[in-house]
């Protein structure tokens, strides 16, 4: 019998990194690693990294100073400890992530995960790293998850399904680090989603850097795009919820238009980022789309699907940008009204043309142009969720409550909504009537009774379940 080995996996950086440590976990089961969910007793540490701001590749260095301490704890106990550094800093800094963290066993970049078991092997002979730009096909190498993971991993699943970035931002290290454009084969992702729902997943959201640049193999031997997917993928029996992210102006095109007006699955919400509402700026960011462009599809989107709500992500202070510009940003999101956005202070990145850029923003006025834009986006999106009371929305549920016959589900919008009900209704959708609006929550009444004495709710029941959960109530008249 083989000794069960423990896992420890921690994932920065985006919901790419997240599936990403999924799909570790997964090839590394095979190999008869369970997971662990706390650091101290693990076998083998992953660190799956992000490089795309300063601050989050300078996290792993301290957390590889936490780690270290760790490693010889275990040493003096008799037990080996394995550290692996995953993910971008991997990818973009290498065999140096050794030389300033000489614990570090594996170093293993995005492209070679699936070579992770022989990495492993390898390293117990010292230290490896693993950063080529493999040519065979790492998502087709890599284990499928069991029908445990995924029920473990919830009722909304992602699925990668296009990698890598030709678009070259010019702040943007993704196209160094995670390779060029890259789209998986139609039948691979109609399995993936396939095996996900069958073992109870009903929302799944497309991953990708440019995921609306798609452009995989279909079963016709053909180049499909997205939209096609989108409606391959929303005919698989179970599914109900279909998201993608993230996608770029410049590549929505008419068919994918024309998907968020048929496609009654695909959700009416999108996160377009936009990144500056100045022209000048756009252009030295190298987006390839003007404020006219960005503002046109929104509108061709609005058509479509008169109820779709918008996200985007913001840079301020990058180089060069001036006072009047960052009003233009700010002007840009009045005119949009976007429902939540991200936002960033500008991180100069080595080897990007930015970096190289004069005229960097002093670091006090980037805070401050941030503080002013966030608190424009706090505005819009608190107006918009207080827009939501007195509505009702079709809710997908997810999990139980903090509190006894509570149960919490999400909007198409994403906005968590606590409702009286039975546990029974994890995993499925049912209409909710919204009438209380909390500090990072909605609060809502299921519309029919679903046959449960337990989703009949009391004044006392919903007094508690609001009065505890320090909401402001609204009155919505109902
Ligand atoms: N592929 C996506 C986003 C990738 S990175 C897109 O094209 O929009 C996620 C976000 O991080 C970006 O949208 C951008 O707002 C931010 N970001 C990327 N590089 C950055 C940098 N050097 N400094 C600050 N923010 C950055
Ligand atoms: Fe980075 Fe731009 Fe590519 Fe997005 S589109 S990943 S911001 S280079
Ligand atoms: Fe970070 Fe890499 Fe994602 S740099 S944002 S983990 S693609």
């Amino acid at each position: 019998m083989t000794n069960t080995r423990k896992v420890h996996i921690k994932s920065y950086g985006c919901q790419m990194n997240v599936y990403d440590s999924h799909r570790m976990a997964d090839t590394l089961a095979s190999e008869g690693y369970v997971e662990t969910k706390t650091v101290e007793d693990a076998d083998l540490v992953i660190l799956n990294t992000c490089h795309i701001r300063e601050k989050a590749a300078d996290k792993v260095y301290s957390e590889l100073g936490r780690i270290r301490m760790l490693k010889q704890a275990a040493a003096q106990e008799g037990r080996a400890m394995t550290i692996a550094v995953a993910g971008c800093v991997a990818q973009a800094e290498g065999a140096e992530i050794i030389r300033r963290a000489p614990m570090v066993d594996v170093v293993v970049g995005p492209q070679n995960y699936h070579r992770l078991p022989d990495l492993l092997a390898r390293a117990a002979k010292g230290s490896v790293v693993d950063t080529e730009f493999p040519v065979e096909d790492k998502f087709g190498a890599l284990e499928a998850p069991t029908r445990d993971a995924i029920r473990a991993r919830g009722v909304a699943a992602f699925v990668t399904i296009q990698e890598g970035c030709d678009k070259f931002c010019t702040f943007c290290v993704v196209p160094y680090t995670r390779g060029a454009e890259f789209s998986r084969p139609v039948a691979q992702i109609v399995a993936d989603a396939t095996r996900l729902a069958e073992a109870g997943v009903r929302e799944i959201c497309m991953l990708g850097q440019n995921v609306n640049a798609y452009h995989g193999e279909g079963p016709d031997g053909r180049p499909w795009n997205l939209a096609q997917l989108l409606a391959r993928i929303a005919a698989i029996p179970g599914i109900a919820r279909l998201r993608y992210t993230t996608s770029h102006p410049r590549d929505v095109d008419e068919s994918l238009i024309a998907a968020h007006r048929d496609l009654p699955a695909l959700m009416p919400q999108l996160h377009l980022p936009v990144q500056s509402g100045s022209d000048r700026i756009l252009a030295a960011m190298n987006r390839k789309h003007t404020r006219a462009d960005y503002l046109g599809v929104i509108a061709r989107l609005r058509a479509a699907r008169p109820d779709i709500a918008f996200t985007s992500d913001f840079i301020v202070g990058f180089p060069g940008e001036t006072e009047q510009d960052f009003c233009d940003t700010l002007a840009l999101i009045e005119e949009v009204g976007m429902s939540a956005s991200f936002s960033f202070k500008y991180s100069e990145r080595p080897g990007t043309p930015a970096a190289e850029l004069g005229d960097q923003v002093p670091e006090d006025v980037k805070s401050e142009r941030l503080q002013r834009l966030q608190a424009l986006i706090m505005r819009h999106q608190d107006a918009f969720n207080a827009e939501s009371v007195g509505r009702s929305f079709d809710v997908l549920f997810d999990r139980v409550g903090r509190f006894p016959g509570q149960i919490v589900g999400k909007t198409p919008y994403l906005q968590a909504v606590n409702v009286m009900g039975p546990p029974s209704l994890i995993g499925e959708v049912a209409n909710v009537g919204i009438d209380g609006l909390g500090t990072n929550t909605l609060f809502g009444t299921l519309s029919a009774p679903v046959g449960d004495a337990s989703s009949e709710v009391s004044f006392e029941q919903r007094k508690m379940q609001n009065s505890t959960s320090n909401s402001i109530l609204v009155d919505a008249g109902a």
